[in-house]
């Protein structure tokens, strides 16, 4: 095999690395190889988590995604502990579920700020400290099956995933001679603290028993995505949406 997944040598920040996705993304970046710096707002969290990872490998960073402040403190300091971040999993985001109609001008801030300014914040700054330090690298932004399809009640939350897979689509066009890579996973459904509650209730259940698949994903079986998008093993690919969702995209209607 001549894949290279291996990632010694690399320094990635994970985005809402306090739970869920974010949490895993840092323990299998970390056994791939990499110095991970963990960023999110609930710092207890991270600490615990870089104590488990160990913390000659990894780095707790407190970081709102929605304050460019707030995300150019954290790069710097990934940077001072590590060198220049050259894999991003851009992976923080929120939904508020509920009618497009009926939400809230609070809502659309709430999810639109964290889901879509603050990928474009955290990218954005990742490519221009990559640029000014000459390196390549690679950018894995977390968008979702929203981003392609619909779903009764998730119209804002789909609308601003819509806007991260064309964003990452630009990104990789406009820095892909740059020797930077811009990809999207689009996650189907995954228990974490975004929806145990609902796929943990009886119409939670329901719906996922009528996805082709039949069941939520497991976190391990989003690991070889990452890597791939991640690391030289998919050295050739840019601005590749890859949806990683048992085939509930290609639910027949
Ligand atoms: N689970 C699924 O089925 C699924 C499916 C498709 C896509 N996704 C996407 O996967 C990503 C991770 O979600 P998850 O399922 O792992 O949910 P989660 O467990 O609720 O994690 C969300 C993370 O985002 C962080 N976050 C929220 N607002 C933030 C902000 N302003 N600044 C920094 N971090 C912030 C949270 O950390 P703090 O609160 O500590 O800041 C938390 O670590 C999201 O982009 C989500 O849309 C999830």
């Amino acid at each position: 095999m001549s894949a290279n997944f291996d990632l010694k040598g690399r320094v990635a920040l994970v985005t809402g690395a306090s739970s869920g996705f974010g949490e895993h993304f840092v323990r299998v970046l970390a056994a791939a190889g990499a110095q991970v710096v963990a960023g999110a707002r609930r710092e207890d969290r991270l600490h615990r988590l870089v104590a488990e990872v160990g913390p000659e490998r990894a780095l707790a960073v407190a970081m709102d995604v929605t304050d460019a402040a707030s995300v150019a403190a954290a790069f710097a300091a990934a940077e001072a502990r590590f060198g220049t971040v050259d894999v991003l999993v851009n992976n923080a985001g929120v939904a508020a579920p509920g009618m497009v109609h009926k939400a809230s001008e609070a809502d659309w801030d709430w999810v639109v700020d964290t889901n879509l300014k603050g990928a474009w914040l955290v990218a954005a700054e990742a490519a221009r400290r990559l640029l000014a330090a000459g390196k390549g690298g690679a950018i894995v932004n977390i968008a979702s099956v929203l981003g392609m399809a619909t779903s009764r009640g998730h119209g804002i939350y789909s609308a601003t995933k819509a806007g991260v897979i064309q964003l990452t689509k630009h990104m990789a066009l406009e820095l892909a001679g740059k020797g930077i890579r811009v990809n999207a996973i689009c996650p189907g459904y995954f228990k974490t603290e975004m929806n145990d509650a609902y796929f943990d209730s009886a119409a939670g259940q329901q719906y996922i028993a009528a996805t082709p698949g039949g069941r939520l994903g497991r976190m391990d079986e989003i690991d070889g995505p990452l890597l791939l998008l991640a690391s030289d093993a998919g050295s050739f690919i840019n601005g590749a949406l890859l949806p990683v969702d048992g085939g509930h995209l290609v639910m027949s209607i």
